[in-house]
Protein backbone atom coordinates (compact mmCIF):
# COMPACT_ATOMS: atom_id res chain seq x y z
CA UNK A 1 0.00 0.00 0.00
CA UNK A 2 1.63 3.12 -0.62
CA UNK A 3 2.47 6.10 1.85
CA UNK A 4 1.07 9.06 1.00
CA UNK A 5 -0.43 12.31 2.93
CA UNK A 6 -3.70 12.42 0.71
CA UNK A 7 -4.55 15.90 -0.15
CA UNK A 8 -2.79 17.37 3.68
CA UNK A 9 -1.23 20.09 3.96
CA UNK A 10 -0.11 20.31 7.37
CA UNK A 11 2.10 23.76 8.01
CA UNK A 12 3.24 23.07 11.87
CA UNK A 13 0.63 25.57 12.67
CA UNK A 14 -2.12 22.79 12.70
CA UNK A 15 -4.12 24.33 9.69
CA UNK A 16 -4.72 22.16 7.27
CA UNK A 17 -6.09 21.71 4.28
CA UNK A 18 -7.79 18.86 4.41
CA UNK A 19 -8.41 16.63 7.33
CA UNK A 20 -7.33 13.24 6.43
CA UNK A 21 -3.69 11.71 6.85
CA UNK A 22 -3.13 8.22 4.90
CA UNK A 23 0.45 6.89 5.58
CA UNK A 24 1.00 3.27 4.51
CA UNK A 25 -1.84 1.10 6.60
CA UNK A 26 -2.85 3.60 8.47
CA UNK A 27 -6.07 5.97 8.36
CA UNK A 28 -7.05 8.01 10.64
CA UNK A 29 -8.97 11.26 9.68
CA UNK A 30 -8.77 14.39 11.79
CA UNK A 31 -11.91 14.64 13.94
CA UNK A 32 -13.91 15.74 17.04
CA UNK A 33 -13.58 12.15 18.47
CA UNK A 34 -9.92 12.46 18.60
CA UNK A 35 -9.42 16.23 18.78
CA UNK A 36 -5.92 15.83 19.75
CA UNK A 37 -5.08 13.79 17.16
CA UNK A 38 -2.62 15.91 15.00
CA UNK A 39 -0.25 12.92 13.35
CA UNK A 40 -0.22 9.39 13.22
CA UNK A 41 2.95 8.38 11.59
CA UNK A 42 3.59 4.63 10.76
CA UNK A 43 6.80 3.14 11.20
CA UNK A 44 6.11 -0.48 11.16
CA UNK A 45 5.30 -0.10 14.71
CA UNK A 46 2.90 2.20 14.58
CA UNK A 47 3.87 5.71 16.44
CA UNK A 48 1.60 8.24 16.87
CA UNK A 49 2.30 11.68 17.92
CA UNK A 50 -0.29 13.28 19.79
CA UNK A 51 -1.13 16.83 21.01
CA UNK A 52 0.98 18.88 18.42
CA UNK A 53 -1.76 21.04 17.57
CA UNK A 54 -3.70 20.56 20.62
CA UNK A 55 -2.83 24.97 21.72
CA UNK A 56 -3.63 25.80 18.11
CA UNK A 57 -7.21 23.55 18.20
CA UNK A 58 -8.03 24.61 21.74
CA UNK A 59 -7.81 28.44 19.86
CA UNK A 60 -8.45 28.01 16.43
CA UNK A 61 -12.15 26.32 17.23
CA UNK A 62 -12.29 25.88 13.39
CA UNK A 63 -10.92 22.26 13.28
CA UNK A 64 -13.24 21.32 10.68
CA UNK A 65 -14.23 17.26 11.03
CA UNK A 66 -13.63 16.60 7.04
CA UNK A 67 -14.50 13.03 7.04
CA UNK A 68 -17.70 13.56 9.68
CA UNK A 69 -18.98 16.64 7.67
CA UNK A 70 -21.73 16.81 4.73
CA UNK A 71 -20.32 15.40 1.84
CA UNK A 72 -21.88 14.42 -1.61
CA UNK A 73 -23.87 11.67 -2.65
CA UNK A 74 -24.94 11.48 1.52
CA UNK A 75 -28.38 11.68 0.48
CA UNK A 76 -28.75 8.68 -1.08
CA UNK A 77 -27.89 6.97 2.46
CA UNK A 78 -31.51 8.86 3.44
CA UNK A 79 -33.16 7.93 -0.12
CA UNK A 80 -32.62 4.26 0.91
CA UNK A 81 -33.12 3.56 4.28
CA UNK A 82 -35.75 5.87 5.44
CA UNK A 83 -38.48 4.25 3.41
CA UNK A 84 -37.43 0.97 4.96
CA UNK A 85 -37.73 1.95 8.41
CA UNK A 86 -41.23 3.01 7.91
CA UNK A 87 -42.38 0.24 5.28
CA UNK A 88 -41.44 -2.29 7.80
CA UNK A 89 -43.85 -1.23 10.87
CA UNK A 90 -46.61 -0.83 7.90
CA UNK A 91 -46.15 -3.87 6.56
CA UNK A 92 -46.36 -6.15 9.35
CA UNK A 93 -49.55 -4.15 10.89
CA UNK A 94 -51.04 -3.76 7.15
CA UNK A 95 -50.58 -7.65 6.76
CA UNK A 96 -52.50 -8.10 9.72
CA UNK A 97 -54.91 -5.31 10.49
CA UNK A 98 -54.31 -3.24 13.44
CA UNK A 99 -54.16 -4.90 16.72
CA UNK A 100 -52.47 -5.03 19.83
CA UNK A 101 -50.08 -7.97 18.23
CA UNK A 102 -49.81 -6.46 15.02
CA UNK A 103 -48.93 -2.88 16.57
CA UNK A 104 -46.78 -4.30 19.38
CA UNK A 105 -45.03 -7.13 16.42
CA UNK A 106 -44.15 -3.20 14.99
CA UNK A 107 -42.64 -1.93 18.26
CA UNK A 108 -40.16 -4.76 18.24
CA UNK A 109 -39.24 -4.34 14.90
CA UNK A 110 -38.78 -0.72 14.74
CA UNK A 111 -36.59 -1.42 17.61
CA UNK A 112 -34.44 -4.03 16.00
CA UNK A 113 -34.31 -1.70 12.84
CA UNK A 114 -32.91 1.04 15.29
CA UNK A 115 -30.23 -1.33 16.53
CA UNK A 116 -29.26 -2.44 13.09
CA UNK A 117 -29.43 1.68 12.04
CA UNK A 118 -27.21 2.03 14.90
CA UNK A 119 -23.93 0.11 14.39
CA UNK A 120 -22.91 2.36 11.65
CA UNK A 121 -22.26 5.27 13.46
CA UNK A 122 -21.24 3.51 16.45
CA UNK A 123 -18.61 1.69 14.90
CA UNK A 124 -17.70 3.47 12.27
CA UNK A 125 -14.60 4.83 13.02
CA UNK A 126 -12.77 1.72 14.75
CA UNK A 127 -13.93 -0.27 11.88
CA UNK A 128 -12.11 2.28 9.58
CA UNK A 129 -9.14 1.80 11.98
CA UNK A 130 -8.88 -1.92 12.13
CA UNK A 131 -9.42 -2.86 8.61
CA UNK A 132 -9.42 0.00 6.35
CA UNK A 133 -11.09 -0.50 2.96
CA UNK A 134 -13.27 1.28 0.80
CA UNK A 135 -16.42 0.05 2.86
CA UNK A 136 -14.97 1.44 5.99
CA UNK A 137 -13.95 4.56 4.26
CA UNK A 138 -17.22 5.32 3.10
CA UNK A 139 -18.89 4.57 6.07
CA UNK A 140 -16.42 6.63 8.18
CA UNK A 141 -16.93 9.23 6.17
CA UNK A 142 -20.31 9.46 6.18
CA UNK A 143 -21.38 8.83 9.34
CA UNK A 144 -22.93 11.57 10.08
CA UNK A 145 -25.56 10.60 7.50
CA UNK A 146 -26.27 7.06 9.31
CA UNK A 147 -26.11 8.73 12.54
CA UNK A 148 -29.03 10.66 11.29
CA UNK A 149 -30.71 7.92 9.69
CA UNK A 150 -30.00 6.00 13.36
CA UNK A 151 -32.18 8.88 14.75
CA UNK A 152 -34.82 8.81 11.93
CA UNK A 153 -34.99 4.73 13.21
CA UNK A 154 -35.86 5.99 16.45
CA UNK A 155 -37.94 8.52 15.38
CA UNK A 156 -39.98 5.48 13.60
CA UNK A 157 -40.09 3.64 16.93
CA UNK A 158 -41.63 6.06 19.45
CA UNK A 159 -44.61 6.59 17.01
CA UNK A 160 -45.03 3.15 17.13
CA UNK A 161 -45.17 2.63 20.70
CA UNK A 162 -47.34 5.94 20.55
CA UNK A 163 -49.41 3.66 18.37
CA UNK A 164 -49.32 0.63 21.05
CA UNK A 165 -50.79 2.92 23.46
CA UNK A 166 -54.01 4.15 21.50
CA UNK A 167 -54.14 0.71 20.48
CA UNK A 168 -54.10 -0.88 23.85
CA UNK A 169 -54.27 2.03 26.75
CA UNK A 170 -53.67 -0.31 29.23
CA UNK A 171 -50.17 -1.36 27.98
CA UNK A 172 -48.11 -2.07 30.71
CA UNK A 173 -45.38 0.33 31.72
CA UNK A 174 -42.14 -0.34 33.59
CA UNK A 175 -41.73 2.77 35.21
CA UNK A 176 -37.79 2.34 35.51
CA UNK A 177 -37.13 1.39 32.42
CA UNK A 178 -39.56 3.99 30.61
CA UNK A 179 -37.33 6.82 32.51
CA UNK A 180 -34.06 5.18 31.09
CA UNK A 181 -35.57 5.02 27.54
CA UNK A 182 -36.62 8.51 27.80
CA UNK A 183 -33.39 9.31 28.96
CA UNK A 184 -32.03 7.23 26.20
CA UNK A 185 -34.14 9.68 24.04
CA UNK A 186 -32.73 12.93 24.87
CA UNK A 187 -29.16 11.56 24.12
CA UNK A 188 -30.79 10.75 20.62
CA UNK A 189 -32.36 14.10 20.60
CA UNK A 190 -28.76 15.70 21.52
CA UNK A 191 -26.82 13.63 19.33
CA UNK A 192 -28.51 14.65 16.21
CA UNK A 193 -28.95 18.21 17.24
CA UNK A 194 -25.12 18.08 17.17
CA UNK A 195 -24.87 16.58 14.14
CA UNK A 196 -25.05 19.72 11.86
CA UNK A 197 -22.16 22.11 11.00
CA UNK A 198 -23.13 25.13 12.62
CA UNK A 199 -24.38 23.46 16.17
CA UNK A 200 -20.44 20.81 16.18
CA UNK A 201 -19.32 24.39 15.67
CA UNK A 202 -20.86 25.84 18.58
CA UNK A 203 -20.40 23.02 20.85
CA UNK A 204 -16.44 22.49 20.38
CA UNK A 205 -14.45 19.90 19.82
CA UNK A 206 -14.66 18.77 23.55
CA UNK A 207 -17.82 19.32 24.79
CA UNK A 208 -18.78 17.68 21.66
CA UNK A 209 -16.67 14.78 21.69
CA UNK A 210 -18.14 13.95 25.31
CA UNK A 211 -21.24 14.31 24.78
CA UNK A 212 -21.36 11.63 21.85
CA UNK A 213 -19.48 9.25 23.79
CA UNK A 214 -21.42 9.52 26.62
CA UNK A 215 -24.88 9.77 24.40
CA UNK A 216 -23.26 6.83 22.35
CA UNK A 217 -22.64 4.36 25.39
CA UNK A 218 -25.84 5.26 26.78
CA UNK A 219 -28.08 4.22 23.91
CA UNK A 220 -25.47 1.16 23.47
CA UNK A 221 -26.36 0.14 27.07
CA UNK A 222 -30.22 0.43 26.96
CA UNK A 223 -30.28 -1.40 23.64
CA UNK A 224 -28.21 -4.24 25.58
CA UNK A 225 -30.22 -3.87 28.69
CA UNK A 226 -33.47 -4.46 26.90
CA UNK A 227 -32.47 -7.04 24.55
CA UNK A 228 -31.28 -9.11 27.72
CA UNK A 229 -34.46 -8.54 29.21
CA UNK A 230 -36.54 -9.49 25.78
CA UNK A 231 -33.64 -12.94 24.99
CA UNK A 232 -36.49 -15.31 26.24
CA UNK A 233 -39.27 -14.69 24.37
CA UNK A 234 -36.81 -14.76 21.18
CA UNK A 235 -33.43 -16.15 21.73
CA UNK A 236 -33.04 -16.40 17.86
CA UNK A 237 -33.26 -12.87 16.90
CA UNK A 238 -31.90 -11.29 20.59
CA UNK A 239 -29.06 -13.83 20.65
CA UNK A 240 -27.10 -12.43 17.39
CA UNK A 241 -28.23 -8.96 18.25
CA UNK A 242 -26.48 -9.29 21.49
CA UNK A 243 -23.53 -11.19 19.91
CA UNK A 244 -23.13 -8.17 17.56
CA UNK A 245 -24.19 -5.30 20.46
CA UNK A 246 -20.95 -7.27 22.57
CA UNK A 247 -18.91 -6.86 19.37
CA UNK A 248 -19.52 -3.47 18.93
CA UNK A 249 -18.43 -3.11 22.12
CA UNK A 250 -14.85 -4.80 21.94
CA UNK A 251 -14.01 -3.42 18.66
CA UNK A 252 -14.58 0.53 20.45
CA UNK A 253 -12.71 -0.65 23.33
CA UNK A 254 -9.84 -1.72 21.20
CA UNK A 255 -8.95 0.89 19.12
CA UNK A 256 -9.13 3.35 22.12
CA UNK A 257 -6.41 0.75 24.06
CA UNK A 258 -4.30 0.40 21.00
CA UNK A 259 -4.66 4.72 20.61
CA UNK A 260 -3.65 4.99 24.35
CA UNK A 261 -0.74 1.70 24.35
CA UNK A 262 0.73 3.71 21.04
CA UNK A 263 0.19 7.23 21.84
CA UNK A 264 2.87 9.21 23.21
CA UNK A 265 1.91 12.58 24.37
CA UNK A 266 3.99 15.55 23.53
CA UNK A 267 3.73 18.81 25.95
CA UNK A 268 1.78 21.25 24.61
C1 LIG B 1 -33.11 4.93 23.63
C2 LIG B 1 -34.39 4.58 23.88
C3 LIG B 1 -34.96 3.25 23.54
C4 LIG B 1 -34.39 2.13 22.98
C5 LIG B 1 -32.94 1.95 22.57
C6 LIG B 1 -35.42 1.13 22.87
C7 LIG B 1 -35.21 -0.13 22.38
C8 LIG B 1 -36.16 -1.11 22.36
C9 LIG B 1 -35.94 -2.49 21.98
C10 LIG B 1 -34.59 -3.08 21.55
C11 LIG B 1 -37.12 -3.14 22.06
C12 LIG B 1 -37.38 -4.61 21.69
C13 LIG B 1 -37.43 -5.43 22.96
C14 LIG B 1 -38.60 -6.33 23.01
O1 LIG B 1 -38.87 -7.07 22.05
O2 LIG B 1 -39.31 -6.32 24.04
C15 LIG B 1 -38.10 -2.20 22.50
C16 LIG B 1 -39.42 -2.50 22.71
C17 LIG B 1 -40.32 -1.63 23.26
N1 LIG B 1 -40.09 -0.31 23.58
FE1 LIG B 1 -38.39 0.71 23.34
N2 LIG B 1 -36.59 1.65 23.34
C18 LIG B 1 -36.35 2.93 23.77
C19 LIG B 1 -37.25 3.79 24.35
C20 LIG B 1 -38.56 3.48 24.61
C21 LIG B 1 -39.49 4.36 25.29
C22 LIG B 1 -39.19 5.76 25.83
C23 LIG B 1 -40.66 3.71 25.34
C24 LIG B 1 -41.93 4.27 25.96
C25 LIG B 1 -42.72 3.63 26.68
C26 LIG B 1 -40.48 2.41 24.74
C27 LIG B 1 -41.44 1.44 24.60
C28 LIG B 1 -41.26 0.17 24.12
C29 LIG B 1 -42.27 -0.85 24.13
C30 LIG B 1 -43.69 -0.72 24.64
C31 LIG B 1 -41.68 -1.99 23.59
C32 LIG B 1 -42.33 -3.36 23.38
C33 LIG B 1 -42.08 -4.13 24.68
C34 LIG B 1 -42.58 -5.55 24.58
O3 LIG B 1 -42.01 -6.30 23.77
O4 LIG B 1 -43.48 -5.92 25.34
N3 LIG B 1 -39.19 2.32 24.28
N4 LIG B 1 -37.49 -0.98 22.67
Amino acid sequence: MPRRAAGSTIDGRGSTQSQTLSIGVLDYAYSYEDPTMSLKVDSGSALIIRGIFSKDLKGAAQFKSGAARWSAGGWKIFAIALPILILIPLAIISSSGVSHVSVLAAVRSSAVAAFIAFIAPFTASSALAFSPSALTRYVRGRRRYFGIVFAFAMLVHLVCVAWLFQVNPSQPVNLPMFTMGAVGYLFVAALFATSFDRTTDWLGPQSWRRLHLIGAWYIWGYFVLIMLRAFHSAPLVYGPLLSLACGEAVLRCARRIRLQTHTIRLGG
